[in-house]
């Protein structure tokens, strides 16, 4: 009789478990706790639904702030990952190393209170940033963000590689996993194509990935210039990883009606290329962990405007299409969106 040695029951999600009490119920308990510590701070509304996090814009001495508060994430479905609160201390690591970068913009952190999970941050709506992500559902994308991003990118990955290696929150195997997941579902009799990339996201892992770079953790200006934030789950790992994930993005929002074709190749192109003065890009790998991020994402999980069965199944048909004629050039790629 098998003792569950080789395989993990279902119960595994079938039984209820125990999690922790969040910290605080709403942000009026925010509020006050902030204020007991010594703040003159008012929190105003929330800047999203509050997945990972709860992010408010608010006002600390008069002048406009955003509040980042981060408790445990408890699946919402048995089957999810929990995620540990202690993602913040990543983020303000890699937020004060960035701080002094002349190439990589990131928010200021105002204020630190880590016994209360709780960062104050500079707004950067206050100097002239918004979200990309908000401008792609527009419809208002502009080429020029694709340079300075490209270039961000590229920057991070290089300076990045001069820091010491310090304990992230989350590993580099839970990373692939999750991102992996549809790419796993979509080849379930070989898996040649998972393991492939895992091994590739895993074993180089000697450096610093930031593997949130999507247009949600992007704020861009009416210049073109770019901003960085949300570092919570980042980890050391394939740097490979960071540029494809995030044009991954402005294939799916082209494939789902967002944005025009052939904005869609010039945005693509130069990115890569800016990128390219930079840091090498190994084509094969890069087609194939953004085509690993458009299946990841196929059905809308964690980005908005992906409804509809025919925006899901444009999404599905290009990732299945990129790993079933091995397209592994930038050329083939561009030409498979045309
Ligand atoms: N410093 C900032 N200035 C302006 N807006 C910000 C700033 N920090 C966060 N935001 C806004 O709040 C949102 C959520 O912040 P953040 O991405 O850090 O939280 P999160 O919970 O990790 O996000 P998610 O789970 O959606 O990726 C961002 O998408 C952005 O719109
Ligand atoms: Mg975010």
């Amino acid at each position: 009789m098998n003792k569950n040695r080789y395989f993990y029951p279902v119960s595994l999600s079938s039984t209820p478990k125990k999690y922790p009490v969040p910290l605080f119920s709403d942000k009026n308990q925010l509020e006050k706790e902030l204020n007991r510590l010594g703040l003159k701070i008012s929190i105003g509304g929330a800047l999203k639904g509050g997945t990972v996090s709860q992010v408010y814009s608010g006002r600390l001495d008069h002048k406009k702030v955003v509040i980042k508060h981060v408790d445990n994430l408890i699946p919402f479905d048995p089957t999810e990952f929990f995620i540990d609160k202690n993602g913040l201390k990543t983020d303000v690591q890699v937020l004060k190393k960035l701080d002094k970068s002349k190439n990589i913009r990131v928010p200021k952190v105002i204020k630190v209170f880590f016994e209360i999970n709780t960062i104050i941050l500079e707004d950067l709506n206050e100097s002239g940033f918004y979200l990309l992500n908000d401008k792609i559902i527009l419809r208002e994308l502009d080429v020029n963000s694709a340079l300075t991003i490209g270039e961000s990118l590229a920057n991070l990955a290089l300076e990045s590689r001069e820091w010491e290696k310090f304990i992230t929150n989350e590993s580099v195997e839970q990373s692939i996993y999750e991102r992996g997941l549809e790419l796993r579902l979509a080849y379930p009799n070989t898996q040649t194509e998972y393991l492939f990339l895992e091994k590739e996201f895993v074993s180089n892992n000697q450096y610093f990935c930031w593997p949130d770079g999507h247009p949600k953790n992007i704020l861009i200006n009416k210049k073109g210039e770019c901003a960085f934030i949300d570092f919570g789950r980042s980890h050391w790992g394939d740097q490979h990883y960071m540029l494809p994930n995030f044009l991954a993005h402005i294939v799916i929002y082209y494939l789902a009606g967002y944005i025009e074709k052939e904005l869609t190749r010039d945005y693509l192109l130069q990115c890569i290329n800016t990128f390219k003065k930079i840091e090498p890009v190994d084509e094969n790998i890069f087609c194939q962990y953004l085509a690993m991020e458009v299946l990841h994402r196929a059905n809308g999980k964690w980005i908005t405007g992906i409804e509809t069965k025919e925006q899901k199944l444009a999404l599905l048909k290009f990732g299945y299409t990129v790993f079933d004629e091995k397209i592994g050039s930038v050329d083939k790629l561009l030409k498979l969106l045309s």
